[in-house]
């Protein structure tokens, strides 16, 4: 490894060693050596590294990284670095009102305004929770900055009565039971707390176990980051050797833009299918692609990764949770597995300094029941499907959940296999949806589809994960699990329904959905990719000249910011003026007083 400290001038020492201009040097120094640097370090030519602290209390899924702190910090001093620790605006998904997305352009815009206003050199980003792994890759994309992503990993896998109880999952299934009243509230509480057991993220492949697959399928990581659990002692290793390596790599100069090319992306789309990856990886990897400049668009997801089959055996759209995941070899295991199919692009750079096809040597899967082989997956053509049609110009259905009562109830009528067509049952938002679910006047039955509207990234605003909607009480009695539901908003990704996501554009910026009426004819038609209202031309066209958008209430002043900046889903839900953003940590702010 070529150390070049000698003969390089770093970006931080612009702020503490400038001999043109000493006031300016003295105020940086004066106040930064009265904590653990001293003057002698912080003007002996070290990169200084920040480490974006995203874990809190108010961030459980993110607490783990408070306690890997050290860790990082000795492998940064270790490899003769200073180390910087700063916090990132919480992202908890389970815990931010109205929606943790509203907040991930948030921690987006602050850590890009971190990382271009301060002596920072390069960059550790700690993730985990769903929204934090994006909203971190986003901010380096924009800055260009050396970084690597350190996850905190998965909680150990949760238990109940001898099962394994998966986070999310086992809240969806478990609110089926409570529905049929075959458990009460008291046991749907424990059952649900159950599936979290220790510190970590979601153990399901949810949206936080795909996300970091993603940052490691990308090369922004070190290779195994990805699936490690959080309580396990190769996380401490993982950390350490994480802040050994950020110092390496803005020795070497290796950014962002070096790593996550448009092969990187196509790799990541590839791993997503084989994991059985959550439908909130395309919006998010779009917002990353679109700040680093690569051209992704929403049709890639299918084109790309629809028929890369499932090897990956994990809930929801398996069995497993993250420890079995990571035995079995974690994320550089399924790599391996598809590189020797051919899928993926070997000879890209990564974040250890060394091509992807070099970090998988001697990977392979050690569980064949947890990690299959190619040849023999869970499933074929797992990848999402990208639907148009009148209601909306794409939406997606991942197509690795959709069980085999779902085929045979809805998608198999012989001789029109994959097209369905019902009438739909029509909700504005999550509250009407509870309101008037179970209500008999809706005539909801099990040739219903249940659609859900207002809840994109302006509409609720944020976009929240409220599409995957059960059926009415009475239908699950019967044993009608699963109705198909449509909305502009998301689901999470640790959902089993197989619904239609993130419809774009939305309902309330005039998206087809705003149009639809309960009890119009819908036509799905899976092998054309379409999903129409069948609703006469002229009709429809009077619908859309009748509609005037619905009043938009704020509660925050962030809220009116983001909903007259935010742009739809399917173009990654950014904010569309930050994209014309780029590179920004190459220019010098100006000096402040
Ligand atoms: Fe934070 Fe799932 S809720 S990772
Ligand atoms: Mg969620």
């Amino acid at each position: 490894m070529s150390d070049t400290r000698a003969n390089k001038r770093f970006r931080s020492q612009e702020w503490f060693d400038n001999p043109n201009n000493p006031g300016m040097t003295a105020l940086y120094v004066e106040r930064y050596q009265n904590q653990e640097y001293t003057r002698e370090e912080l003007q002996g030519g070290h990169p200084v590294i920040g480490i974006a602290q995203t874990g809190s209390d108010l961030a459980p899924c993110n607490k783990i990284h408070v306690f890997l702190m050290d860790r990082i910090k000795a492998g940064i001093r270790e490899a003769g670095g200073i180390p910087m620790e700063f916090p990132v605006h919480p992202i908890q998904e389970t815990g931010k009102r109205p929606t943790a997305a509203l907040d991930r352009n948030l921690a987006y815009l602050s850590l890009v305004e971190v990382l271009h206003g301060y002596p920072l050199d390069g960059v550790v980003l700690t993730t985990g929770c769903d929204k934090t792994t994006p909203a971190m890759l986003m901010g380096v994309a924009t800055v260009d900055l050396p970084a690597i992503a350190l996850n905190g990993g998965p909680m150990l896998d949760g238990w109940w009565q001898g099962k394994r109880a998966g986070s999310g999952t086992i809240v969806w299934e478990s609110r089926r039971l409570l529905a049929e009243g075959k458990i009460d509230y008291e046991e749907f509480m424990s059952r649900v707390c159950s599936s979290a057991p220790s510190l970590g993220h979601c153990n399901t492949m949810g949206t936080a176990s795909t996300m970091n697959a993603m940052a490691e399928a990308l090369g922004m990581t070190l290779t195994g980051n990805a699936a490690i659990p959080a309580p396990f002692r190769e996380r401490m290793a993982m950390a350490y050797q994480t802040g050994r390596r950020i110092v390496q790599m803005v020795l070497d100069d290796l950014k962002p833009s070096d790593i996550m090319t448009r092969q990187a992306f196509e790799n990541a789309i590839v791993v997503n299918s084989a994991i059985g990856g959550s439908t909130n990886a395309p919006p998010h990897l779009q917002a990353v692609a679109r700040h680093i400049g690569v051209d992704l668009n929403v049709q890639d997801w299918e084109t790309i990764g629809f028929d890369v089959p499932l090897l990956v055996n994990m809930q929801p759209a398996g069995e497993y949770l993250g420890e079995s995941f990571y035995r079995a070899g974690g994320v550089p295991a399924v790599m391996a597995e598809l590189m020797q199919a051919g899928r993926l692009h070997g000879d890209v750079m990564t974040a250890t300094g060394n091509s992807l096809a070099a970090n998988l040597t001697g990977s392979k899967s050690l569980d064949h029941d947890v990690i299959k082989t190619y040849d023999a997956p869970m499933r074929q053509k797992a990848g999402f499907k990208v639907l148009s049609g009148n209601l909306f110009d794409s939406a997606l259905m991942k197509t690795s959940v959709i069980s085999a009562d779902f085929r045979k109830r809805f998608l198999s009528e012989p001789g029109n296999e994959g097209v369905f067509e019902a009438r739909a049952a029509v909700f504005e938002g999550p509250e009407d949806y509870h309101d008037r679910v179970n209500d008999p006047a809706l005539g909801i039955d099990e040739k219903t589809i249940l659609f859900i509207r207002g809840v994109g990234c302006v509409g609720y605003p944020g976009s929240a994960e409220v599409v995957n909607m059960q059926p009415p009480d009475a239908l699950i009695k019967m044993g009608v699990n699963h109705l198909p539901t449509v909305g502009d908003g998301r689901q999470s990704g640790t959902s089993e329904s197989p619904s239609i996501l993130n419809a774009s554009p939305e309902a309330v910026v005039g998206g087809g959905l705003a149009y639809l009426k309960t009890g119009d004819k819908v036509r799905l038609d899976l092998n054309a990719g379409r999903m129409d209202a069948l609703v006469p031309e002229d009709e429809w066209q009077a619908r859309i000249d009748a509609w005037t958008p619905p009043e938009l209430v704020n509660q925050t002043p962030w809220q009116e910011i983001y909903r007259s900046n935010v742009g739809q889903l399917s173009n990654g839900g950014c904010l569309e003026l930050a994209t014309a953003y780029q590179k920004v940590g190459r220019n010098l702010p100006r000096d402040n007083h």
